[in-house]
């Protein structure tokens, strides 16, 4: 028995910020920000919220699959962004679908989310606990972005991307092959936010600075650049697999370098990486499903291709998956 996704779904607010926009918030240029980060624009979440822009990609993804949301028996929303401490994204997500029967919770491993969400989904599935899954990532980094710090605020947007997984009957030929993750707590500091003003409050009375993205995007840069090839090897190997077996590599969608990076680290064509932060900016957890979404929809992905999908975020963390479509 296996497991393979089924369907995809994302949804980005409506509102772009260009980097024209960003000119005139902060010192900083078109140029720079394309060059050092292949970025363009962002979605920026004006009504939107963490648990909205997760059921609208979680409509999305079932509606691909074919499936109901009476029928879903798990959700997992990965966010590092939800604006109500209580109850979760995803007791909210399972109310707005109307997903009566799922499990539903939610994981912080900030833009390692998502694989880690995928990581648990494939467990539960695979132990006999449930039969499918919502996977979803969510963020609305927006709330959480220092606007004054040219350093942060032109990488980051807001959006969700959602997958719709289910258990495979023998044979099936499709599904997931290798998994793997990890954490480095020690290296906590290199990216980090104290806390957050919950949505409709008064300002609670502590430093504002607390509340807001702090990041070393250099050593963030480094970090990502070492660690993620060694977990792509890593899934490649429970997966029996070579880095040139695999068809297409989605990465998290942080700094266009970072991919580059890894690409000849592994020596593989960048022609196999395919990007999409110059319209979306780095959306954390939800970015891995997103681009994995437009390729679907854009018939980018073949039936039996193998992909590799591997992300890296705060805490820190970072993930990867490898499976044949
Ligand atoms: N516009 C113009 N200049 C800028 C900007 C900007 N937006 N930001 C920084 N600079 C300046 C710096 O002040 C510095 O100037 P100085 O030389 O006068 O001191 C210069 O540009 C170079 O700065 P660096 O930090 O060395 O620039 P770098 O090339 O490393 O790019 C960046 C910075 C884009 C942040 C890069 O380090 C990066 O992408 N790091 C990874 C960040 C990341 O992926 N974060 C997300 C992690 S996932 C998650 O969980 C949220």
């Amino acid at each position: 028995m296996g497991v393979a996704i089924r369907g995809t779904g994302s949804a980005l607010p409506e509102k772009i910020l260009t980097n024209f926009d960003l000119e005139k918030m902060v010192d900083t240029s078109d140029e720079w920000i394309r060059q050092r980060t292949g970025m363009s624009e962002r979605h920026i979440g004006q009504k939107e919220t963490v648990p909205s822009l997760a059921s609208a990609a979680c409509r999305r993804a079932l509606e691909k699959a074919g499936k109901k949301a009476e029928e879903v028996e798990l959700i997992i929303v990965a966010t590092c962004t939800t604006e109500m401490l209580l109850p979760c994204a995803a007791c909210r997500v399972q109310n707005i679908l109307g997903a009566k029967d799922a499990i539903a919770f939610d994981i912080n491993a900030a833009c390692g989310g998502f694989l880690f969400a995928l990581n648990t989904a494939h467990h539960y599935i695979e132990s006999g606990a449930c039969n499918n899954a919502l996977v979803v990532g969510s963020e609305v980094l927006s709330e959480i972005i220092d606007w004054t710090d040219r350093g942060t605020c032109v990488l980051f947007g807001d959006g969700s991307g959602a997958v719709y997984v289910e258990k495979t009957e023998e044979g099936d030929g499709s599904g997931i092959i290798g998994m793997s993750q990890g954490s480095n707590g020690m290296a906590g500091k290199m990216l980090y936010c104290r806390g957050r003003v919950v949505k409709g409050e008064t300002e609670p009375e502590i430093n504002s600075e607390d509340l807001l993205v702090h990041m070393n995007g250099g050593e963030v840069f480094k970090f990502a650049v070492r660690q993620v090839p060694i977990c792509i090897r890593k899934a490649l190997d429970m997966a029996g697999l070579q880095p040139e077996d695999i068809d297409m590599y989605l990465l998290h969608q942080a700094n266009s370098r970072i991919i580059e990076s890894i690409a000849k680290t592994l020596k593989q064509d960048i022609k196999k990486f395919p990007m999409n932060m110059e319209k979306t900016g780095n959306t954390s957890s939800a970015s891995i499903p997103i681009l994995l979404d437009e390729l679907n929809r854009e018939g980018k992905i073949q039936k039996g291709q193998k992909l590799m999908l591997s992300g890296f975020g705060a805490g820190m963390t970072f993930g990867a998956c490898a499976l044949i479509w």
